[in-house]
């Protein structure tokens, strides 16, 4: 009896299903707003960031500015595969490009910070980024007559700590692209993206290639973290200058030592959150490759290849990667679209440093 009831369910459940026009199974996800401009910051407050953001008195040794790894000319990041370090240590992760991060909630591929004040105060501390005890920092800019009276100018008082972190990320906000074909198609100049550029948005926002579900919104992430399957450096694990820096931020994070990129699961310390990386913004990228955690992939080109292939190897790989089967011409279809993300951004100049 009740077999019967199943089955008659079931067959009432397929005809509906076929009943669903194809076009609705083929359904777009949506295409995001146009990305919109940040609010103005206090020009004076963006004055000082800059500088400090500049300053390699900021480290040590006086040889690390935050402009060393972020470099303005490479979309605020280095072009280098892992990320420069302290002299005489290396680091272990890929540096991540600064344009846009005024809008992100998440940051670091790992998600262990969550806003930029919170995040500016790392790269200081940071025994193998620019390895300045904060305090002593605060200390030696009261001593420099030129930074007093930024500061005074940009928050009516003298140097601390919060100020300065806050001028960083008010520099930091200010550093947004505009005008990407990608905009300028959403906003209606329908000419603005190639057809073969239009070719790669439908793979990318309909089921061929299914990226908006990961990379969605304005900024083409949901800040969330999934585990792709994207190989481990060797050189991570054998040389043991970068095995210190891993071995130090894991015990950092309360850890166990273990022989991979732990990702989010450094934050979380839940099993499932092993190697799963913040899906990243995909503005600009055409020019902050090498691409992943790990800057693994030296070209667009090899990442659509990986997801062409439905990503790595990984017992704990996401459940949303599949094999695409993208023809060649789908392929650069999806990297023109990628550079359709590319927008300009303000030139900067390093300031000359005050009080030197
Ligand atoms: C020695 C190189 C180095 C220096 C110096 C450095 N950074 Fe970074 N930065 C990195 C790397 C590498 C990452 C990614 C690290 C990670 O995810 O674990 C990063 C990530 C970031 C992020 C996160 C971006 C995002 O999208 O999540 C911000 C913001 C940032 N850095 C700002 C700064 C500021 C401000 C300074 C100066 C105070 C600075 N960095 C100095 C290498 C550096
Ligand atoms: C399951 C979610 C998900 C899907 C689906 C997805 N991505 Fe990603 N993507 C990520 C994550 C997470 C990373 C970073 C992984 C890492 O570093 O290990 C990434 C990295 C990238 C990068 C490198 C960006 C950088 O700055 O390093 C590009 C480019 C990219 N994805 C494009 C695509 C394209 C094109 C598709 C569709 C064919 C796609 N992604 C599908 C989550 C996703």
């Amino acid at each position: 009896m009740k077999d019967r009831f199943l089955q008659r369910f079931i067959f009432i459940l397929s005809c509906l299903l076929l009943l669903v026009p194809g076009p609705l199974m083929a359904r777009q996800l949506p295409l995001p707003e146009p990305l919109q401009l940040l609010p103005a910051q206090d020009p004076a407050k963006v004055e000082l960031g800059k500088a400090l953001f500049f300053d390699r008195r900021l480290s040590g040794d006086g040889t690390i500015s935050c402009a060393v790894c972020h470099v303005p000319d490479e979309a605020y990041a280095d072009g280098r595969k892992i990320s420069a370090a302290y002299p005489t240590n290396k680091h272990w992760r890929h540096t991540i490009g600064l344009l846009n991060v005024g809008y992100l909630d998440t940051f670091f591929w790992d998600g262990r910070s969550k806003g930029l004040e919170q995040q500016a105060q790392g790269p200081i501390h940071s025994s193998f980024e620019m390895n300045l005890n904060p305090r002593y920092l605060v200390a030696k800019l009261r001593e420099i007559p030129e930074y007093q009276q930024l500061f005074e100018q940009a928050w009516g008082g003298g140097v601390t700590l919060e100020r300065i972190v806050g001028s960083l990320s008010a520099f930091e906000r200010t550093l947004l692209i505009t005008d990407a074909p990608f905009d300028r198609y959403l906003k209606g100049q329908k000419d603005a993206l190639s057809a073969d550029a239009q070719q790669g948005m439908a793979i990318f926002y309909g089921k061929r290639g299914n990226c908006a579900q990961c990379h969605s919104g304005s900024l083409l992430t949901d800040e969330k973290f999934y585990n792709l399957g994207v190989a481990e450096l060797p050189e991570l694990s054998s040389d043991p200058q970068h095995r210190s820096t891993r071995n130090f931020f894991l015990g950092e994070m309360g850890v166990e030592s273990m022989d991979r990129d732990p990702g989010h699961y450094a934050v979380t310390h839940k099993k499932g959150d092993i190697g799963a990386f913040r899906t990243p913004p995909l503005r600009q990228v055409e020019q902050t490759g090498p691409y992943m955690h790990n800057g693994s992939f030296a070209s667009l080109a090899e990442v659509i290849e990986f997801f062409n292939q439905g990503g790595g190897y990984d017992p704990d790989k996401t459940e949303r990667l599949k094999p695409l089967g993208l023809s060649a011409g789908e392929k650069l279809a999806l990297e023109a679209f990628l550079n359709s993300l590319t927008g300009t951004y303000q030139p900067v100049h390093a300031p000359p440093p005050p009080g030197y």
